[in-house]
């Protein structure tokens, strides 16, 4: 109990004028860039190529990385509110974002090279190019610690093969951080993360996936065969692997949670609209009690993820153990999140079923929140594990 009452002290929800002006910036170039078309791209699996090169102009693309490397040195505060407003709108196009900014800038910045970041870093921060992270396999989705691709050490060089399976920018990656085991023996001990680049020979992006959600994000699976990576582009200490990916997908659940947020408080907003603007048996459907429960329980409900998920950025921000509040955060944004946007087509009735209402795709989204960058079951075992240690 120490540690959850510790993590508290100091805690202020109080935003900055920072904090505000990139939450701003972020909702309007949502509703301006992104929301028209959101339905067409969702409809057509299209990536959002075009919004996704102004994100990086505008800087929502490396938002925690340092200056020096050409972030924008905020804070998680900023970047959870930034991937709030971006998926109210288009969780398509936020998953993009998050995957860049947490799980591939965030490692290289904090663990690469001086090399690494030059060469890489700065690239990906700006926008200019775009970042994967791949842990997941046919046979090692949650567990992770099965890695099947292997990296041969043959001196200056791995030897990389293996095949990814669902990974976000799977073709529009420029730079993907890959785990894979050199000792077997040593079971995750020996699992390394090698950065490898689109176009080395032997790597080949594999078929796209035709999801259910966030289907203008661009999932393939890949394949490595003798793929020839130099010991240069090994991320951290030989083993370092299963460490750096865990750490890593620790900020990332920041980051999904926001989203789920997101999408709960983007179909929470349209169906309080929709209530203020529908009539049924004669009144406003806001002014039946059956309505506003309904809104109530959702409206609860996200101030309790959002909480939850602010408490997580803070601890992270302040450098003190955030895994489990990560985890926690995860968990519940992204149950909450089914729930809100299932009420939220409710509440819209057979408008909520079809596509121009929005709430519909919202949902659809929001049931990958509870699946990737670790499943709820998997944040259940991060908790259980943390507060029974
Ligand atoms: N933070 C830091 N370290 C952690 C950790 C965490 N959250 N979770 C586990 N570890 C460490 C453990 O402390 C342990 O380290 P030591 O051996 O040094 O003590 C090591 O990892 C192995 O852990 P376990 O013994 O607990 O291993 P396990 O196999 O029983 O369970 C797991 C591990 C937590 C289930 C882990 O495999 C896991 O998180 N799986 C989910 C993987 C995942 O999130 N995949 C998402 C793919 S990426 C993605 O989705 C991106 C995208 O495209 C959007």
């Amino acid at each position: 109990m120490a540690v959850q009452t510790q993590s508290l002290q100091g805690i202020s929800f109080q935003l900055t004028e920072e904090h505000l002006e990139v939450q701003k910036a972020a909702r309007e170039f949502a509703q301006r860039e992104l929301l028209p078309g959101v339905i067409e791209r969702d409809d057509k699996q299209e990536f959002p190529y075009e919004q996704i090169k102004k994100m990086g102009e505008l800087g929502f693309m490396g938002m925690m990385v340092s200056p020096e490397y050409n972030g924008g040195g905020m804070d998680t505060i900023s970047y959870v509110l930034a991937m709030e407003e971006i998926s109210k709108v288009d969780a398509s196009a936020s998953v993009c974002m998050s995957v860049n900014n947490s799980l591939v800038c965030w490692g290289l910045e904090k663990y690469g090279t001086e090399e690494q970041k030059q060469k890489y870093l700065k690239r990906l921060a700006k926008g200019e190019i775009i970042g994967a992270f791949c842990l997941s396999e046919p046979e090692a989705g949650s567990d992770a610690t099965s890695q099947r691709t292997t990296a041969e050490d043959k001196g200056d060089y791995y030897l990389l093969n293996g095949v990814k399976n669902w990974i976000t920018n799977g073709s529009t990656a420029s730079v993907y951080l890959v785990m894979a085991q050199t000792h077997p023996e040593k079971g995750h001990k020996g699992i390394n993360c090698l950065i490898v680049e689109r176009g080395m020979e032997g790597f080949v992006v594999g078929k796209k996936e035709d999801k259910m959600g966030i289907r203008g994000s661009d999932t393939h699976s890949l394949m490595f065969t003798d793929v020839k990576v130099p010991k240069a582009n090994r991320i951290g200490e030989d083993g370092f692997g299963f460490r750096f990916a865990m750490e890593t997908l620790n900020g990332g659940r920041i980051g999904i949670a926001a989203q789920a947020l997101g999408i709960a408080s983007g179909a929470y907003e349209l169906a309080l609209k929709y209530s203020k603007e529908r009539k049924a048996f004669g009144k406003f459907l806001c002014e039946h009690q059956a309505i506003q429960f309904k809104l109530a329980e959702m409206y609860a409900k996200i101030e309790a993820a959002r909480l939850l998920t602010f408490k997580a950025a803070y601890l992270k921000d302040t450098n003190q153990d955030f895994a489990l509040a990560a985890a926690t955060a995860k968990l519940y944004a992204s149950e909450i999140a089914q729930e809100v946007t299932s009420e939220a087509v409710q509440i819209h009735g057979g408008y909520g079923y079809v596509k121009e209402f929005h709430v519909e795709r919202l949902m659809r989204d929001a049931k990958i929140t509870q699946i990737y960058e670790g499943t709820s079951e998997v944040q259940k075992i991060v908790i259980a594990r943390s507060i029974l240690k």
